[in-house]
């Protein structure tokens, strides 16, 4: 599958869906994405309350450029199957996305995908919702090559890194580097998962930070994971968001650089060479596939 929609997701805020105030706040910000929580920040009493407000807000905020997602309930809940219907009966029309939270395999995206697609028939939708999951459970991350690929629904993996540090039993202490673990405590997960998600062409998505009163630190994360490969990260204060705009965009330099190597590359090919110097190095098709990708990001951003 090649024709899934280009998001942005340098950022994905997470707004509760509990709270008309932060959803109003959140639609002004001109974040990359937002995603309109019914799960973990909002109390079981107000989730039902919830889906009524997201719906009101989907429909009358203006969210301008920013993609609208809605975060769902695990589908181990008395939740999750009604959360997809209310909001798609509700507010299809104005919803690009669905995340779906804590995804065992890829059997809980072959049922969010079938009913998201009864329900694009129901409501007549002419465009397709799109679809994508936390990874925070062992199960998810140990079958994370077959959930990458279990449906063209899919648009990106995120690691959730709370709740995966319950579920394989990492010390808190180990969330905030203070226990000396050598070396970073996500390595391993972030790797894996990112593999999986470049493998399907899909994207990768770091989770939240919750020390909003630290930006350093916060921007460190950032600059790991994309390191790494993957495209953005959550914030969830609206004071996280210029930072990991600004961490998962390239440079205006690095841009500039990436478009006369294109440049110099391409007129090499025209007289007939595979390789050619640039600035005192080597650059080949290789060097190609990586300033593509800087080139074509540029290009969706709007530098
Ligand atoms: N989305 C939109 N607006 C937000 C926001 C968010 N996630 N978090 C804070 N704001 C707003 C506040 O309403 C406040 O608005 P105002 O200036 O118009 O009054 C402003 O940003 C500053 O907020 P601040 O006073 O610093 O924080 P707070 O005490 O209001 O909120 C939290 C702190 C942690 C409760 C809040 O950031 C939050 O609920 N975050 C999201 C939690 C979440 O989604 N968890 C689940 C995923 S991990
Ligand atoms: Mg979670």
């Amino acid at each position: 599958m090649t024709n899934r929609p280009k998001r942005l997701r340098r950022c994905q805020l997470s707004v509760p869906g509990s709270s008309e105030k932060m959803m109003t706040k959140a639609a002004g910000l001109g974040v990359d994405f937002v995603f309109l929580d019914l799960e973990d920040a909002v109390a079981p009493q107000e989730k039902r309350p919830a889906r009524k407000k997201i719906i009101d807000a989907l429909n009358n905020l203006d969210f301008g450029k920013t993609t609208r997602c809605v975060r769902i309930n695990d589908l181990t809940t008395e939740y999750a199957a009604e959360d997809i219907i209310e909001i798609m009966e509700g507010a299809g029309e104005n919803l690009d996305v669905i995340m779906l939270t804590k995804c065992l395999g890829p059997d809980d995206i072959t049922f969010c995908d079938k009913l998201m697609t009864q329900m694009e028939k129901k409501l007549n939708l002419k465009k397709k919702i799109g679809l994508e999951t936390l990874i925070e459970e062992v199960e998810a991350m140990q079958r994370v090559d077959e959930i990458a690929a279990a449906s063209d629904r899919l648009e990106a993996l995120i690691f959730g890194m709370g709740d995966y540090s319950a579920s394989q039993g990492v010390s808190t202490k180990d969330i905030g580097g203070e226990s000396g673990y050598p070396g970073d405590i996500w390595h391993y997960q972030r790797q894996k998962m990112t593999i999986a998600a470049r493998v399907n062409k899909i994207d990768a998505v770091d989770g939240p930070f919750a020390n909003f009163s630290n930006p350093e630190a916060f921007r460190e994360e950032c600059r790991r994971s994309m390191i790494l490969g993957m495209v953005g990260k959550w914030a969830i204060h609206p004071s996280q968001v210029a930072i990991a705009h600004e961490v998962f965009s390239p440079t205006e330099d690095e841009v500039d650089r990436a478009r006369r190597m294109k440049a110099a590359f391409e007129e090499a090919v025209s007289k007939g060479l595979g390789a050619a110097q640039f600035e005192g190095s080597m650059i080949d098709i290789a060097s190609m596939r990586i300033v593509d990708r800087i080139v074509t990001r540029a290009d969706m951003i709007g530098i």
